[in-house]
């Protein structure tokens, strides 16, 4: 029989239904990852229509009102969000009382729980757009508060004159933020902003699916984003960077953690089988706003990783994520290693909180079935006779 003739054998096991893949959970008119394409869009705008020229105000009030907002309604959208960065007693109380060491997406995820708890008349109704602002505006400041109460220093208080990317960088530093640093942050939280129905973003949509709250859906999201196989890969890059040292010793420690079976973070993804157009965008910001040698060892380690995937793993059609660029880019904005997957949720939470806007005003109970693999007639056996 020639292989043009074979078909597949109808008795074969039906592949199994592991990590969902392929599977359509919801309608959402807010983002859509073209896979085979590499390509994003946000509510019809291709994200090369928006990273660079919106601002991350624009984009959030794009993601959740459906359209681009006019001069006075970004002037009130802006004074809207500026007014919802301060932290209630409790939550500082909280970030105080963590340790030191505790991990900032931790802090964060437990933060946004600590605000749901104490600002319940807030939180507690259906979720809607002044939640979804209350909440992704105190991102920045509770992470900020972390970042300084872990160092000993004093929480510094939001300014509103300030745009998002400014202001963070303003509570985080306490100094007026340098345009070479807010600017590429900004770019990166509206290239981050959305991405279809990932993992963090599904799991809010469950949570809001039961009728929960958005704290307890944006809570759960945290948890999910924080994994090394979703947001948790750009400190990871670091991490490699950083143990690869130099140009030089790029392919013996590549070939060695393909060897010992490593994942190379920054590359493959689930939908994309071409390049991730948040990595291009990315890579270009780095190139602009890094150390021109740490940019020439990242570049390095990125070519020759794209060579030994393609050599390793053929047809797995692995390319650059947005993480493996998120590195460089966050690193020279001033941020260390543990507080990039924490800023990635900054941009996210708007998404976040649009996906559960959606999901309310559409809502069936998220609630899917699992094959049944395991046994149906066992006998108990009392305790003494085992
Ligand atoms: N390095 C080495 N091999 C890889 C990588 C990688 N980064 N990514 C995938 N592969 C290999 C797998 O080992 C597998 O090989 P096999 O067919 O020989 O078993 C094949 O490619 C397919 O991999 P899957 O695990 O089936 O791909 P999946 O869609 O489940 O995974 C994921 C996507 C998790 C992103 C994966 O590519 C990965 O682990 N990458 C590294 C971590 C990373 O960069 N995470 C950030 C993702 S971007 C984001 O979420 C914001």
């Amino acid at each position: 029989m020639s292989s043009s003739t074979i078909t597949a054998d109808p008795a074969a096991p039906a592949p199994k239904p592991e990590g969902l893949e392929g599977v359509v959970a919801a309608s959402t008119a807010l983002s859509h990852v073209y896979g085979e394409e590499g390509r994003l869009v946000y509510r019809g705008f291709d994200i090369h229509e928006l990273a660079g020229k919106a601002s991350f105000e624009e984009v959030a009030f794009l993601l959740w009102c459906d359209h681009l907002p006019n001069p006075i309604e970004l002037d009130e959208f802006r004074t809207k969000m500026g007014a919802n960065r301060e932290l209630p007693g409790p939550v500082i109380d909280t970030l105080k009382a963590l340790p030191p060491d505790t991990a900032p997406m931790d802090a964060l995820r437990t933060a946004v729980s600590v605000l749901g708890a104490s600002e319940h008349g807030l939180f507690d109704d259906e979720p809607d757009l002044d939640e979804a602002i209350a909440l992704a505006a105190r991102f920045p400041a509770m992470l900020a508060a972390f970042f300084r109460l872990r160092q000993g220093l004093n929480p510094v208080p939001p300014r509103s004159d300030l745009n998002t990317a400014q202001n963070y960088l303003y509570q985080l530093f306490g100094a007026e933020p340098d345009a070479d640093h807010w600017q590429p942050l900004e770019t990166y939280l509206v290239l981050l902003a959305d991405h279809g129905m990932n993992a963090s973003t599904f799991t809010a949509r469950v949570i809001a699916s039961t009728q929960s709250d958005l704290c307890s859906a944006i809570t759960g999201a945290i948890g999910a984003l924080k994994g090394p196989l979703h947001g948790g890969a750009p400190s990871k890059v670091l991490d490699m960077l950083n143990e690869i040292g130099s140009a030089d010793n790029v392919d013996a420690w590549l070939t060695n953690a393909l060897d010992t079976g490593q994942r190379l973070m920054g590359f493959g993804h689930r939908v994309y089988k071409a390049e991730d157009p948040r990595a291009e965008i990315l890579r270009g910001l780095a190139e602009r706003a890094s150390d021109p040698v740490f940019f020439a060892l990242s570049k390095k380690t990125e070519d020759r990783a794209l060579a030994l995937l393609e050599e390793r793993k053929p047809g797995r059609r692995l390319y650059t994520n947005v993480e493996f660029y998120s590195a460089a880019v966050l690193a020279a904005v001033g941020l260390p290693g543990d507080m990039f997957t924490p800023t990635f949720a900054v941009g996210r939470a708007v998404g976040w909180s649009a996906h559960v806007l959606e999901q309310v005003a559409n809502n069936r109970l998220i609630r899917p079935q699992s094959e049944f693999v395991g046994p149906t007639d066992k006998t108990f056996v009392a305790l003494g006779e085992r």
